[in-house]
């Protein structure tokens, strides 16, 4: 996992890989390194940390207009300076950077280190660059093609290699000139006017042009500042599609916050009605979307619908099983976008797959989607991130139009991702059960939502007290039922995340098969239990922890008096109508969590061992 760029033309490469770095600082954060071809040599600076920590290094950079960066997220040996990229390869004339992991880099190793080559790092990374010092010490250099030498080394080192690769590398012998290979970890190329640019993501060069090329599996691009080319790693060119680039730069300032997450949790009333913008048309009492690219025919003919995701996303499809099944009675099925990829279900014809992703680039949601894809089964995305690699993949899809989402907690992500599972709940409602009038009560509570989250956030005082008396436990459950099950789960994964606190998220009834043996006196019990069907099954849950001397803090609506009686903490959230209710009951959860991580002296926006997509399986 990790975020690579890549610079050649004509200015200074430093300030290009700097940048670039701190766009893809969300694929990992435990160590960076840049590699800037001068004059003379390669300069090379590692630094454990974050990427200012590399700026600091690196002080006034030294001047090249070639140039790689790094951001790992350590696979393969710890986050030391050794481990960190660029790595170099031979006697330094080769010089590269890697995303991905190298499953049989054991045995290419044991391979290399017996011809004579001397490693200094754990990784599979620096795998990689050996192996191709040495096709370039098995490829004789020709006059005649002075690129051919470089470029058939690399297709002889990566057509070693088994697992997934998006490297960059550049030769001590051959200023000017880079080579970018993928296979399985996206790379783009930047299309400049005499300067081009290598990146994960498109994230790092928005901004620097408006033309880009997405690289397939198995391609490499040969750049220099005069001109770039696409090869197939077996066969020969390809033709380049070069694409306008919709990707958008976007505003990451903390405008004031102390950090990101909670700006976030703050900016969700206005994410929402980005994500609902032009998409509700009361003419027909239903949802609109541009970009799911379905004929009537075949919007009618879904008969089933498939979920996917990682993390927070995964647990917005589980909100929009049951949205989508209430509403539009169609029969979904939540899937882990890593179990997907591998369990090889029956997926009978008219099903269509969503990839739920924040990101756009989480490795095992792309890899589901693909291998579905492969089946002959339509896929689309509910994406945040324009241009992304899942939104590029995908037959069709819905951005959420949340805006950067920076803090690796997802919070406004979560919540829009339900506000457009919703949406399409009305939508897929409406081609069949769901009546006119239904429709319109629909679109007047998703209209009424921004209001609710705006309600729901005053109770941010009201939250800080309570973490700062639980801020010291070891375990808390989060229980729920129906609709709220699912916020329970993302209210453990928010304190797991941050606050380092071990915590577990159940449907409220399954606490007796288990769960419940964990109660004592130090075990706090979140009952998220909004007034609805099952509010009175889960206060007996309730009854049932008290009974048992554990502590209880209930999320429950405002008009709810009775609780107060019961729970040791009550933090109140406006009514909502059921199938809305994880996008309010969420909010209090998120703020708990975050008030706990930061009383406890948590690096909120960055957590240890997180990364804010993850683009390794
Ligand atoms: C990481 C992040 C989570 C996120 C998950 C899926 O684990 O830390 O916050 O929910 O990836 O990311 P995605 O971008 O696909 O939604």
């Amino acid at each position: 996992m990790c975020g690579i760029v890549g610079y050649v033309g004509g200015e200074d490469a430093a300030e290009f890989l700097i940048d670039g770095l701190r766009r893809l600082e969300y694929r990992g954060y435990d160590s960076a390194g840049v590699a800037i071809f001068g004059d003379a040599d390669i300069a090379i600076t590692r630094s454990v940390g974050r990427i200012q920590s590399l700026a600091d290094r690196l002080g006034t950079p030294p001047p090249g207009t070639l140039g790689l960066g790094h951001t790992r997220w350590a696979t393969h040996g710890p986050a030391t300076e050794e481990n960190a990229h660029p790595h170099i390869g031979g006697d330094g004339e080769v010089v590269l950077v890697h995303n991905g992991v190298i499953e049989n880099y054991q045995a290419l190793k044991d391979g290399l280190i017996e011809k004579g080559y001397q490693f200094t790092s754990a990784t599979d990374s620096e795998v990689i660059a050996h192996l191709i010092a040495e096709g370039l010490a098995q490829t004789p250099p020709t006059d005649d093609q002075p690129h051919a030498r470089y470029v058939t080394a690399v297709q002889w080192a990566i057509g070693q290699l088994r697992g997934t690769y998006g490297l960059a590398v550049v030769f001590r012998d051959k200023p000017g000139f880079l080579i970018a290979a993928r296979f399985g970890s996206p790379l783009v190329i930047g299309v400049g006017r005499g300067e081009y640019f290598v990146a994960s993501d498109a994230s790092p060069i928005a901004g620097r042009t408006d033309r880009i090329v997405y690289l397939a599996d198995h391609q490499l691009a040969v750049l220099t500042a005069d001109g770039f080319s696409v090869l197939h790693r077996d066969s020969g060119k390809v033709r380049v599609n070069i694409q306008p680039l919709e990707a958008e730069s976007g505003e990451v300032s903390l405008n004031g916050y102390e950090h990101y997450m909670l700006k976030e949790i703050y900016e969700q009333p206005d994410a929402l009605r980005n994500a609902m913008r032009g998409r509700l048309n009361d003419q027909d009492a239903t949802a609109v979307f541009g970009g799911l690219n379905l004929t009537p025919q075949q919007l009618r003919s879904v008969e089933r619908i498939i979920l996917t995701g990682c993390g927070t996303s995964w647990h917005s499809a589980l909100v929009g099983e049951y949205m989508i099944e209430e509403l539009a009675r169609i029969p979904v099925c939540v899937e882990y976008a890593s179990e997907l990829r591998y369990r090889n279900p029956p997926i009978e014809n008219n099903t269509l797959v969503f990839g739920i992703t924040q990101s756009g680039e989480t490795a095992d949601t792309l890899a589901a989607l693909n291998e579905t894809k492969r089946k002959g089964h339509r896929t689309l995305a509910i994406c945040n991130v324009v241009g992304s690699s899942i939104a590029q993949a995908s037959d069709g899809g819905v951005y959420l139009h949340a805006g950067p989402e920076i803090g690796v907690a997802s919070t406004k992500a979560f919540t829009s991702q339900c506000c457009v599972l919703a949406m399409l709940a009305l939508y897929f409602g409406r081609t069949r059960h769901t009546s006119f009038e239904t429709g319109e009560r629909i679109i007047e509570d998703l209209r009424r939502l921004p209001a609710m989250i705006e309600q729901a956030l005053t109770c941010d005082a009201e939250v800080r007290k309570v973490a700062e008396k639980y801020q010291s436990a070891s375990n808390v459950l989060y229980l729920g039922r129906r609709y709220n099950f699912p916020t329970a789960l993302e209210g453990a994964l928010k304190l797991k995340e941050i606050s380092y606190i071990h915590a577990e998220g159940y449907p409220a009834a399954e606490m007796k098969h288990g769960p419940i043996a964990l109660v004592d006196a130090d075990t706090p019990s979140v009952f998220i239990m909004p007034r609805g069907t099952t509010y009175d099954k889960v206060l007996s849950n309730m009854e049932e922890v008290k009974a048992r001397g554990g502590p209880v803090i209930a999320i429950a609506s405002s008009e709810d008096t009775e609780i107060r009686k019961i729970a040791d903490d009550v933090i109140t959230i406006p009514e909502a109508p059921e199938f809305l209710q994880p996008i309010i009951t969420v909010v209090p959860l998120q703020l708990l969590s975050y008030h706990i991580a930061v009383l406890r002296g948590c690096d909120v926006d960055k957590p240890r061992n997180l990364a804010k997509s993850v683009t390794v399986e």
